[in-house]
């Protein structure tokens, strides 16, 4: 098949920039990854990526396909053909560019050393010398955090890392939530409140861009999610993300609103909230802001008091309460099939 390529050439020395067309033959069953080695090896030896399984595991060849982070190895470009697109590929967002498609992995390590990847055993060994066994209930809960291949994709799409590049970012804090969640592990507190400070968890914008591009599954909002609901059971809910859950929570059982407007002196504080009484103010003139005082109560707050009963007495605290995305699609399945049948 006749594949065609428009590939966004870099280099950082001169600082030149150009994109560049190609047009290749390529078997049906070729890849993006295959693609680009046919250019390299006929048309342009000097095309720059990085390559090593082909295989979806090692997680080296993290790129851009019309501005959406890929791993080339796993795009078949036979239905683009079809489709009649001439894809644009770029190097990944969120790390400088070295040339053409390879960036620096330098920040993304950076941070990944920054979470203590690894075990720090906290547990009692049993005393006659057997192994310690945990049940797998307990390693389900961090079943797809360990997944990650270190790929950088979710890194690339990252929309609170744009704005703010010393957010420890989704691949970190999904690797982070690997050990939080590791029963095994005697580090836990340490690690919350590492990860509830400056630049942590809180900064995510929830724009789930992560969760979509992570080519193996693990949902690194998802593990966030688990990591402020981990922190927030352990108590450490100090940082204004934390407070701001609490409080719509709260706000929720009582009157089975969300209280916008208390909402900055509840997570930010009376001096802030004072600060822009000004902006509020022209907000109400407007009529933007429902006065505070008496709360409104909606008709059937009791629905939201036994929504929140339920969860209560069902006792699941922490990650175990997050329905992560892959589930939440399985259960919505699920529903529809059984309204399918009983429309039968
Ligand atoms: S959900 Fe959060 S961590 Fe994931 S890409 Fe968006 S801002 Fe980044
Ligand atoms: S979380 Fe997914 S996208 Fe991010 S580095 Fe790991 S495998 Fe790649
Ligand atoms: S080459 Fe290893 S993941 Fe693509």
């Amino acid at each position: 098949m006749q594949v065609g390529l428009k590939v966004w050439r870099f280099n950082s020395r001169s600082g030149e920039r150009e994109l560049q067309e190609f047009e290749i033959d390529a078997p049906e069953e070729a890849t993006l990854l295959d693609c680009l080695d046919i250019v390299k090896d006929r048309h342009d030896g000097s095309l720059a990526y990085r390559k090593s399984c082909r295989m979806m595991i090692c997680g080296s060849c993290g790129m851009r396909m019309d501005g959406a982070a890929v791993l080339a190895c796993q795009v078949r470009m036979y239905d683009v053909v079809q489709e009649g697109r001439v894809p644009v590929i770029s190097a990944m967002g969120n790390l400088p560019i070295v040339k053409d498609l390879v960036v620096d992995m330098g920040p993304f390590w950076e941070k990944f050393r920054s979470v203590d990847p690894f075990l720090q055993p906290g547990y009692q060994e049993p005393p006659d010398g057997r192994e310690h066994l945990i049940r797998q209930e307990r390693m389900n809960v961090i079943h797809k955090e360990a997944l990650c291949i270190n790929c950088g994709c979710c890194v690339s799409e990252c929309n609170a890392m744009e704005s703010d590049p010393r957010f420890i970012g989704p691949q970190a804090l999904a690797k982070a939530m690997r050990f939080v969640g590791d029963p095994r592990d005697g580090e836990k507190l340490a690690r919350l409140e590492k990860l509830n400070g400056e630049h942590g968890i809180w900064e995510c914008t929830r724009c789930y861009f992560c969760n979509e591009r992570c080519p193996k599954g693990v949902d690194p909002r998802d593990a966030i999610a688990k990591l402020g609901a981990e922190s927030i059971a352990e108590g450490i809910d100090r940082d204004m993300g934390a407070k701001h859950a609490n409080w719509f929570v709260h706000s929720a059982r009582t009157t089975g609103w969300l209280r916008e407007t208390e909402l900055v002196p509840k997570t930010q504080g009376v001096v802030s909230a004072i600060q822009q009484t000004k902006f509020a103010l022209s907000l109400a003139k407007r009529g933007k802001v429902p006065p505070p005082f008496p709360p409104h109560v909606a008709e059937n707050v009791q629905e939201a008091r036994a929504l929140y009963d339920v969860v209560k007495t069902r006792g699941v605290k922490g990650a175990a309460g997050i329905v992560q995305g892959e589930r939440a699609l399985s259960r919505i399945e699920h529903m529809n099939h059984d309204d399918e049948k009983s429309e039968e």
